[in-house]
């Protein structure tokens, strides 16, 4: 396993194994690396020749409140993870490698990006496509890797990819979740175990409604105050949404009946917890999700 730092060195790595023809797949990363991080580089390695990581603490996607500077960082833990799952080449660059002193220049998706987290985190998905563009071209895979858990940001890298005409498949694999439904998450580290278990209620109002959803509740409307009403009941919790929305476009839906994201973000203390489900057109969740 190679580790590099900087643009130019894994620029011409991952385009030596291009030449001979392999297939190259990426995982972006922020690092603090979990099963859910490991099960895309699981999935890149079952479908790609060559396999690469970053490990990124973007800067431009967190806001001036926010937890940049707390934000989880091992290094040595993640590359230890990564060399047992077999991984070629993995990019670590600094801040000052990716954007220098005098940036200008942003990749925003209009629209998508101001929707669900972006609404209450400005510019955060700005910061989100503009590094994830950069890597694309540092690395130019084949195939990219996202999470469903980010359910938004993936929707959101879809519409970048092709309004821009990146030449990358975007696979998307479903959310891993700890035995007892919270799913992973770099940032459940700052939990105290107290809000551990106040956070299980975002998995409990998910489920609620896909029981609903199974029994025939159509009406977007309904599904959310059902959510709503048992994530109040856990005063650990602050709600900062439950939505509804249509998968590709992140605009609210009225019915389900076509399919829908069911996308939840709630406060417990100061930590921001994101949480989804897919509900397929005939109202049952939807298994792994690819290159749509
Ligand atoms: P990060 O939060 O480190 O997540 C990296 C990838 O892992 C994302 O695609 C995310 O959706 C996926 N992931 C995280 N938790 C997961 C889980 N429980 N199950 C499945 N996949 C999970 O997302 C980012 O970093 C950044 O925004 C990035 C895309 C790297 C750009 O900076």
């Amino acid at each position: 396993m190679k580790v590099l730092q900087t643009i130019d060195e894994m620029h011409v790595a991952c385009r030596e194994q291009r030449r001979t023809g392999k297939r190259l797949g990426l995982v972006p990363t922020m690092g603090a690396l979990h099963a859910g991080h490991l099960a895309l580089v699981r999935a890149a390695r079952a479908s790609c020749d060559v396999v690469a990581v970053s490990i990124f603490v973007n800067p431009l996607q967190f806001g001036p409140r926010e937890d940049f500077s707390r934000y989880p960082r091992d290094l040595e833990t993640d590359r230890a993870l990564l060399n047992q799952e077999r991984v070629d080449l993995v990019f670590t660059p600094s801040a000052e490698e990716m954007y220098g002193r005098d940036r200008s220049t942003y990749v925003r998706v209009e629209g998508l990006s101001e929707r669900l987290c972006g609404r209450s985190r400005p510019g955060h998905f700005r910061g989100v496509t503009t590094v994830v563009a950069k890597l694309f071209h540092i690395i130019e895979p084949d195939v990219a890797f996202f999470g469903q858990k980010d359910a938004a940001q993936a929707a959101i890298i879809r519409r970048m990819v092709r309004d821009l005409n990146f030449d990358i498949q975007i696979v998307v694999s479903p959310i891993v979740r700890e035995p007892d439904g919270l799913a992973l998450s770099s940032r459940n580290a700052y939990l105290t175990p107290q809000q551990r278990k106040q956070a299980l209620v975002l998995y409990r109002a998910l489920m609620r409604l896909q029981t609903l959803a199974d029994r025939g509740e159509r009406r977007a409307a309904e599904l959310i105050r059902a959510g709503e009403e048992l994530i109040r009941e856990e005063p650990g919790a602050k709600l900062e949404y439950l939505e509804v929305v249509n998968p590709d476009t992140l605009e609210p839906l009225a019915d389900v009946s076509g399919g829908a994201l069911v996308a939840v973000a709630a406060l417990f203390g100061n930590t921001r917890l994101i949480d989804n489900l897919l509900l397929t057109g005939s109202g049952h969740a939807q298994g792994p999700e690819i290159n749509r």
